[in-house]
C-alpha cells in the first residue's frame, strides 16, 4: 500500500504515558505495556483503538485492569474497542530477539540485548501507536539473568535497580521528556563503560558514559572527546544545552545504520564509536566525530522537536546534518570539510536525484519509510537548509532556528513549521523557496557572460529535469556567491551573493576594464549542476589563485572532468599538467588540501556526469590520466613520499596532513611504476606508526600483483583477526581493488571463515565495495551484477533494510551502455520475479524497473 503526504490524519487517542515491563531473555522476552489513553481533542472521535505491532506474539489484553477479551486483529495491527474516556491499557507480548534477524525492534547481538525503532521498530517490541506524533513519558522496568545482563540500561535517568532471586536484577529508568516510539532505547548486556561528566552553562552536570564490550574499552576515548566537543558546540553554536542528568552512548557491532539518536540512550553501530591510531584511519577519526555530534545535535532538532510524520523525516535529518557539517568545520576548518561534503553529494546524492528513484527531500508518498533514509533526505535536505542560511547570513539564521526551537519545542512539527520560523525568526521571504521541498532533480544551470567597456553581464539560466511523477518544474531561487577576477592583478574586489529566481536572468557588474575570470558558487552555496563556457586557460589561472578553496578545487576538478569527459585532448591533458605543477609547487598550501587538489574525481561522479557510458573505457582513462601524471611528476611525488615520512608520524593536524599528502604520492608513483610503487608500499606497510598510513599503503598494494600485495594482505588479517572494523576493511580493500580477477576474489573471500552474511558491517565490507567497484561490478560477463542480485535475494527477508540498499546500484542501468545495461535490467526483473519480496526491496526494484 502506498502512504500519501497528503492523506495525513492525526491520531484519535493521546498516550500520555506509558510503562513497559521487560522480561529480558534472548530466546523469549516478555513485554507488558500499560498505556494511558485518552480521546485526542485535535482529532476525530473514535470508541475503539488501533495499534500497529509486527511479528508480536500476544498474550492477553486488559483495561483498567480487568482482563479482555472483545480485541481483534486486523492484519498486524491489534484493535481494541474501549469507547470513550481516559482509560488504561495493558498488553502483553512475547518476542523472540535471537530470530530477529531484521535487527530492527529488539534484537541480540553478541549475546547482548538492544534495540533499534526508528522509523517503525517500536512495532517489534509491543502494539503501540508507532507513529511520530503520538509523543508519551516512558517509565521502564528491565529485569533479568544479572550474569547474562549485567547492564540494564534506558532512555532517561535510573530510579531504581536492586537483586533479585535466582540470580536475577532489574532496573528502572524514566525518562521525564514526552517522545515518540522511535525514540525509545533498551540496552542489556555485559559491557563496560568510560565514564566522564560534563556541565552545562546553566550548570547541570551530566554524566557521560559510552559502553562498549570490556576488550573495546581502550577505542573510546575519542568517542567521549567528541561527545564533549559536541555539547559545548551545540551551545556556543545554537545555543542548545542538555537536558537529562545522564547521556550514555552504546556501541553495537550487528547494526544496519551509523547510529541512532534515542533520547539519553544512543545506540551506535561500533564503527562510528571505536578508533584509536592503530586501528582507525584519520577518516575514521573524523566519521566518528562527526556521527557523535550529529546524534548529539539530534537531541533538540529530532527529539525536543520530533517529526509530524515520516514524509517531515528532512526537518530532523536535514537540519542535523547541516549542524554536524558546521561542527566539524568549525573544529577543523570549513575548507577540506566543505570539498568532502559536496564530494559525497556529488557521488552519492546527485545519481539519486537524475535516477529512478528520484525524491523530493520532502517525500509525497512511500511505500517503505526505510527506503527514504537517503542522501536526498539527508545530505539535499542539508543544502537547502545551508542556502537559507546563506541568505539569511549567520545572525538572523540563529534567530530563526531560536524561534524554531522554542516554537516547537515538545511538538511534533513538520518542514512547513521550519520555514516559516525561519521566514519570521530570519526575516526571509521563503515562498518560491519552499519549491525546493517539493522538486526533485537536481536543478541545472546555463552561464554566458559578456563583457562591454566596464560592464560584465552575466546571464544565467536555469532548469530543474523532469523526475519520476514530476515531468513540470518551476525555477527555483538559486543562492550563487561569486567573484570577478582581474586577470592582470590576480585578485577580485570583494564576493557577492547573487539570487537567481526566475528561469533565465542577467546580473550586470561594474569596474572590469577587460573580461574578468568569474568564480562561481564559491563554497558551493547551491546544489546545483553548473554548465559554463570557459577558455581553459581561465580554469588554469582559478585552480591556481582562486582564494575559496572549493572554488579552486572546482576549478581543479573542472579541467579533471573536462578531460576525462570529452575526445582525449592533448592540451586538456597539458592544461591538468600545468595546473598541477602549480598546485605541487604552492608554497601557501597545507599538504591536506594539495593531496585533496590533486586527487582524481571519483568513479561515481564521472558516471553521473555522462550519458550511456563503458564503465570499462571510463576506468581506463582515469587510470590512463593518473599515470600520466605520475610519471610526469615522478621526481615530486618520491621526493614527497620520501620527505612527509617522518612528519606523518607527527599527531596534530600536521600530521594528518602529511599522511594525506603522502598516500595520494604513493599511488600517483605506483601508477607510473607498479615495481617503484610496490616498494615503497611495501615500506610504508611496514613502517606505518598507525593505520592511515597502512591503509594507504595496502589499498596501493591491493591494485598491484606480486609478492608484496600478498605478505601485506596476509599479515594485515593476521596483525588484525581479532579486531572486526579492521577485518571489515580487509574485505573492502580487496573487494574494491582495481584490477583483474577481483569477482573471484569475493567469491572466495565470501567462502572466508571471517566472512558472515548476518553482520551488516561485513556484508556491506565485501558487497557494497564490490558493487562500488567499477571494474568489478561493471565486469562485462554481467556476474558482477548477477552476485548483487544474488545478495539481493539472500538477505530479501532475512534484512530487507540492509537488502535494499544494493538495490540502487543496479537501478543505474538506464545510465551505461546498452550492453550493460540490458544485463542490469535483467537482474533486475529476475529479482522482481522472486516469490516473496520484502516490501522494502519490491519498491526500490519497482522503482528502478520504472
Ligand atoms: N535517525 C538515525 C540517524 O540519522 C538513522 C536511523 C535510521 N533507521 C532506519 N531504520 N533507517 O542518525
Ligand atoms: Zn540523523
Amino acid at each position: 500500500a502506498v502512504i500519501r503526504r497528503e492523506d495525513y490524519q492525526p491520531y484519535a487517542w493521546r498516550v500520555p504515558e506509558i510503562r513497559l515491563d521487560f522480561d529480558l531473555g534472548l530466546e523469549t522476552t516478555r513485554v507488558e505495556a500499560t498505556l494511558t489513553i485518552e480521546p485526542n481533542p485535535d482529532a476525530e472521535p473514535s470508541d475503539e483503538i488501533r495499534l500497529d505491532g509486527d511479528g508480536l506474539v500476544l498474550e492477553s489484553v486488559a483495561v483498567d485492569g480487568s482482563p479482555r477479551d472483545d480485541w481483534r486483529r486486523e492484519g498486524e495491527s491489534l484493535v481494541v474497542p474501549v469507547g470513550q474516556g481516559a482509560q488504561k491499557l495493558t498488553i502483553v507480548t512475547r518476542i523472540a530477539p535471537s530470530e530477529n534477524t531484521q535487527l530492527m525492534g529488539l534484537y541480540a547481538s553478541g549475546g547482548m540485548l538492544c534495540t533499534q525503532c526508528e522509523a517503525e521498530g517500536f512495532r517489534r517490541i509491543t502494539f503501540f501507536p508507532d507513529r511520530p506524533d503520538v509523543l508519551s513519558v516512558y517509565t521502564v522496568r528491565m529485569e533479568g539473568d544479572r550474569e547474562a545482563f549485567p547492564v540494564l540500561l534506558s532512555n532517561g535517568n535510573l530510579t531504581g535497580e536492586g537483586t533479585l532471586d535466582g540470580g536475577r536484577h532489574f532496573a528502572e529508568w524514566h525518562d521525564p521528556w514526552p517522545k515518540p516510539s522511535y525514540l525509545f532505547a533498551l540496552v542489556a548486556g555485559d559491557l563496560v563503560a568510560r565514564t566522564d561528566s560534563f556541565t552545562t552553562r546553566s550548570g547541570r552536570e551530566v554524566q557521560l558514559g559510552v559502553w562498549v564490550r570490556e576488550e573495546d574499552l581502550a577505542r573510546t576515548e575519542h568517542a567521549m572527546e567528541s561527545l564533549k566537543r559536541s555539547m559545548e558546540w551545540d551551545e556556543k553554536t545554537f545555543g542548545r544545552e542538555y537536558d537529562l542528568d545522564v547521556f550514555n552512548i552504546v556501541a553495537v557491532g550487528d547494526f544496519n545504520m551509523g547510529a541512532m539518536e534515542n533520547k539519553g540512550l544512543n545506540i551506535f553501530n561500533t564503527k562510528y564509536v571505536l578508533a584509536d591510531e592503530e586501528t582507525a584511519t584519520d577518516a575514521d577519526f573524523d566519521a566518528v566525530e562527526g556521527v557523535i555530534g550529529h546524534e548529539y545535535f539530534h537531541n533538540w532538532s529530532g527529539n525536543r522537536v520530533t517529526c509530524r510524520d515520516w514524509f517531515q523525516l528532512s526537518l530532523k535529518e536535514g537540519f542535523t546534518v547541516l549542524r554536524d557539517q558546521l561542527f566539524s568545520q568549525d573544529l577543523h576548518g570549513a575548507a577540506i570539510k566543505r570539498i568532502g561534503d559536496v564530494k559525497v553529494l556529488r557521488a552519492v546524492q546527485f545519481p539519486e536525484d537524475s535516477g529512478p528513484f528520484a525524491h523530493p527531500i520532502r517525500p509525497d508518498s512511500y511505500k517503505e519509510i526505510s527506503n527514504f533514509y537517503t542522501a536526498t533526505v539527508y545530505n539535499k535536505g542539508a543544502e537547502v537548509i545551508r542556502m537559507m542560511r546563506s541568505m539569511a547570513g549567520e545572525d538572523a539564521f540563529r534567530k530563526g532556528s531560536d524561534l524554531y526551537f522554542e516554537r516547537h519545542d515538545g511538538e511534533a512539527a513538520t518542514c512547513e513549521d521550519f520555514v516559516r520560523a525561519m521566514e519570521d525568526g530570519a526575516g526571509l521571504d521563503l515562498t518560491q523557496f519552499r519549491r525546493w521541498y517539493e522538486q526533485a532533480g537536481t536543478p541545472h544551470i546555463v552561464l554566458q557572460q559578456m563583457h562591454k567597456g566596464s560592464e560584465t553581464v552575466l546571464t544565467v539560466r536555469q532548469s530543474v529535469p523532469a523526475t519520476p511523477g514530476q515531468p513540470d518544474k518551476a525555477p527555483v531561487p538559486i543562492p550563487l556567491r561569486v567573484a570577478l577576477f582581474d586577470r592582470e592583478g590576480g585578485t577580485h574586489s570583494g564576493e557577492q551573493l547573487i539570487v537567481l529566481n526566475e528561469e533565465e536572468q542577467s546580473f550586470t557588474f561594474e569596474g572590469h576594464s577587460s573580461p574578468p575570470i568569474l568564480s562561481i558558487n564559491r563554497g558551493f552555496t547551491a546544489p546545483v549542476a553548473i554548465e559554463r563556457e570557459i577558455a581553459r586557460d581561465d580554469l588554469v589561472f582559478l585552480a591556481a589563485k582562486d582564494d575559496d578553496s572549493f572554488a579552486r578545487h572546482e576549478a581543479m576538478q573542472e579541467l579533471l572532468l573536462g578531460y576525462l569527459l570529452d575526445e582525449p585532448d592533448e592540451d586538456a591533458r597539458e592544461a591538468i599538467g600545468i595546473a598541477a605543477d602549480a598546485i605541487l609547487d604552492d608554497g601557501s598550501l597545507d599538504h591536506e588540501m594539495r593531496a585533496e587538489l590533486l586527487t582524481l574525481p571519483p568513479f561515481a561522479y564521472l558516471a553521473e556526469r555522462s550519458q550511456s557510458y563503458d564503465p570499462g573505457a571510463m576506468v581506463e582513462r582515469r587510470e590512463g590520466l593518473k599515470t600520466w601524471l605520475g610519471e610526469r611528476f615522478a621526481d615530486r611525488f618520491a621526493a614527497l613520499h620520501d620527505d612527509l615520512e617522518a612528519r606523518s608520524r607527527e599527531a596534530g593536524l600536521a600530521g594528518k596532513q602529511a599522511r594525506r599528502m603522502r598516500s595520494l604520492a604513493l599511488g600517483y608513483i605506483a601508477a607510473a611504476d607498479p615495481a617503484e610503487g610496490a616498494k615503497r608500499a611495501a615500506a610504508q606497510y611496514r613502517d606505518a606508526p598507525g593505520m592511515t598510513d597502512r591503509q594507504g599503503a595496502l589499498a596501493v598494494l591491493a591494485g598491484l600483483d606480486g609478492p608484496e600485495r600478498d605478505a601485506a594482505l596476509g599479515d594485515f588479517y593476521d596483525r588484525f583477526s581479532d579486531n572486526a572494523l579492521v577485518v571489515d576493511k580487509w574485505f573492502t580493500l580487496q573487494a574494491s581493488a582495481l584490477r583483474d580477477g577481483v569477482l573471484e576474489d569475493v567469491e572466495r573471500l565470501a567462502q572466508h571463515q571471517a566472512f558472515t552474511m548476518a553482520n551488516p558491517n561485513r556484508a556491506r565490507a565485501l558487497y557494497a565495495a564490490m558493487a562500488g567497484n567499477p571494474v568489478a561490478f561493471h565486469d562485462a560477463s554481467g556476474a558482477g551484477y548477477r552476485m548483487i542480485a544474488d545478495v539481493i535475494l539472500e538477505l530479501n527477508l532475512r534484512n530487507p533494510q540492509l537488502a535494499a540498499r544494493f538495490v540502487p546500484s543496479l537501478g543505474r542501468f538506464r545510465r551505461v551502455e546498452p550492453k550493460r545495461a540490458a544485463l542490469m535490467r535483467a537482474e533486475l526483473e529476475r529479482i522482481a520475479a522472486a516469490p516473496k519480496l520484502s516490501r522494502d526491496v519490491a519498491e526500490q526494484v519497482e522503482a528502478s524497473l520504472g
